[in-house]
């Protein structure tokens, strides 16, 4: 097997790290939904010491990011969870932080808003959810481009599409996730940053 590599991570990890230092300030655990490659979390935790880094994704995806682990010099990120937001929510501690990067676009409707069940739970109060990607704000896309990569996300599968931001406050708000900050990205995308409270 060939080691994955997404281009895109290549392409946004450091301006995700710009704001990432600047929100998930305290030493702490942060649970990634839906980690690919794994390639974020090696670039992150290299730049973040003060994070420890939980991998989760499908169980298609461990295999790659393994490859990614194996050579990470430090032990500050801990080995996948098979996690899919279909399943019943881990098992584990609370954690401080939760960050999802381009996923919340890739699942259905219904699959985004049950990751905020999840991380509803996941959390503990006062924690952090920062969540990449594209969104829609007023029933508009943003952009051209968005509204382009829309209809390739519906034709790929047609329960993908970018999320309408104010379906996925209201969803945060019946988890007790209060929106923080909505930092403008490069390429028209976002960071809508969560607080449990
Ligand atoms: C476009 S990739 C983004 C990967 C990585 N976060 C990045 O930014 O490069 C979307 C990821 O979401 C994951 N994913 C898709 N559906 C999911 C689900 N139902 N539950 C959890 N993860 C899911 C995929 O396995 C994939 O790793």
């Amino acid at each position: 097997m060939i080691k994955p590599n997404s281009p895109s991570c290549e392409q946004n990890q450091q301006v995700i790290l710009d704001v990432l230092k600047t929100i998930f300030t305290k030493p702490g655990e942060v649970l990634e939904i839906g980690s690919g490659t794994g390639q974020h979390a090696v670039f992150f935790t290299e730049h973040l010491p003060h994070l420890i880094w939980q991998l989760s994704d499908l169980e298609a995806e461990h295999a790659g990011m393994k490859m990614w682990l194996a050579e990470v010099e430090h032990n500050r990120i801990k080995p996948p969870l098979i996690f899919n937001v279909d399943m019943p929510s881990l098992n584990i501690a609370k954690t401080d932080y939760v960050f999802t990067a381009n996923t919340t676009h890739i699942m259905s409707q219904a699959q985004a808003e049950k990751m905020f069940r999840h991380v509803g739970g996941y959390l503990k109060n006062g924690g952090l959810f920062a969540q990449y990607g594209p969104f829609n704000y007023n029933g508009q896309y943003t952009s051209e481009s968005n509204a382009n990569f829309d209809a390739w996300l519906k034709q790929r599968n047609p329960l993908s599409c970018i999320k309408h931001f104010e379906s996925m406050q209201e969803q945060a708000e019946m988890n007790r996730l209060s929106l923080l900050k909505d930092i403008e990205m490069p390429a028209n995308n976002r960071i809508l940053v969560w607080q449990k409270i």
